[in-house]
């Protein structure tokens, strides 16, 4: 995904001078440079940790795209606050650090006078955080309800297609919308982690994936779901939030729907959410068919938004 934010950059050099100044990976190792670097880099050796790569790099914005832990949000999270200490502003796609430690770093940045932007860890750039901080001022969010992992759908289709488990597996990671270990998406832990970030962010709920009732789409068969389908039924792997008696309860399921359901209606790559407001009733946001461009555009939402307030 970072080459498809890389990618989408130079297209927009001519209107957006961003340059990248510097990228540190996991095995690719380190690259350098202040004039802009271009896509496919030269990498040297790797630098020994994250504040070294800070240091030499010195950017403004730090974009920070490691893959995800659902477990801990880490390293993620220790990245994003070495780049709090130097006064760079951040941009995550990682939702780890958001599910895990959304209250903390909001603090830690507004502290600072930074700016923390995250709009691509849930349906890439389609607004989400973005449509309720520009277009529901005022309003409460009293839940949600979505489809928000596009890897279990593919899985889906491929499985009422009548293809394996696996098969569909391989095809999402072929798309590029697996994670690294796709074992996250079909266990729910993807899901869960961006519905503990979306409830963190937009209903103040200070949990964590681990707080969240997951059951995954491990046991969904070809069989299964041609039964249903005779039934006039679909199943999706949806994320709920809901308000009880003020705490916050999140589950993450995958559910057997009407086929008339706007939930089942998602396909292949293309999510849904829909929040549940106090004052503007129950509206959403539907992302189509979405690949890594839409991702990569969800970073460079933020970048320009940040851009403008510097
Ligand atoms: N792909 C999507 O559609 C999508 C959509 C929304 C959000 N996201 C999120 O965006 C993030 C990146 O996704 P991706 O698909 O690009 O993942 P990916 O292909 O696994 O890439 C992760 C990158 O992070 C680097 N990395 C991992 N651990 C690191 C560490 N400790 N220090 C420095 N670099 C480290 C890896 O380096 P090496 O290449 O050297 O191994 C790799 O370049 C994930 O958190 C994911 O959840 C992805």
């Amino acid at each position: 995904m970072g080459r498809a934010f890389a990618r989408l950059l130079a297209t927009q050099r001519k209107v957006f001078p961003f340059r990248i100044v510097g990228i540190h990976t996991l095995r690719h190792g380190s690259a350098f440079d202040q004039r802009g670097l271009p896509v496919e880099p030269e990498f040297g050796p790797r630098c020994g940790a994250v504040e070294e790569f800070l240091d030499r790099a010195r950017p403004n914005i730090v974009i920070e795209i490691t893959t995800l832990n659902p477990a801990t949000g880490k390293p993620a999270i220790s990245h994003i606050r070495a780049a709090f200490a130097r006064s760079m502003h951040v941009i995550t796609a990682n939702k780890g650090p958001i599910a895990h430690a959304y209250a903390s770093l909001i603090e830690e940045a507004r502290r600072a006078v930074l700016e923390f932007r995250f709009e691509s860890i849930v349906m890439d750039g389609a607004p989400v955080f973005n449509l309720v901080r520009n277009n529901l001022p005022g309003c409460k969010i009293r839940g949600f309800t979505g489809v928000v992992n596009s890897t279990t759908n593919v899985v889906i289709q491929a499985l009422e297609n009548g293809r394996t488990l696996q098969e569909g597996i391989e095809e999402a990671q072929r798309i590029g919308v697996a994670e690294a270990d796709a074992s996250y998406d079909i266990d729910g832990w993807d899901a869960a982690a961006k519905t503990a970030a979306l409830a963190n962010v937009l209903m103040d709920a200070r949990l964590t994936p681990l707080d969240v009732d997951r059951r995954g789409i491990g046991r969904l068969t070809p069989e299964k779901l041609a039964d249903l389908r005779k039934q006039g039924k679909k199943v999706r792997l949806v994320a709920r939030a809901r308000l009880v008696k003020d705490a916050v309860k999140l589950r993450v399921r995958s559910e057997v729907l009407d086929e008339n359901d706007i939930l089942a209606g998602v396909r292949g790559t293309s999510n849904i959410l829909v929040l549940d407001t106090d004052l503007m009733g129950k509206v959403g946001t539907v992302e189509l068919s979405p690949g890594v461009e839409q991702t990569a555009y969800g970073i460079f939402s933020d970048l320009v938004d940040i851009a403008k307030a510097l």
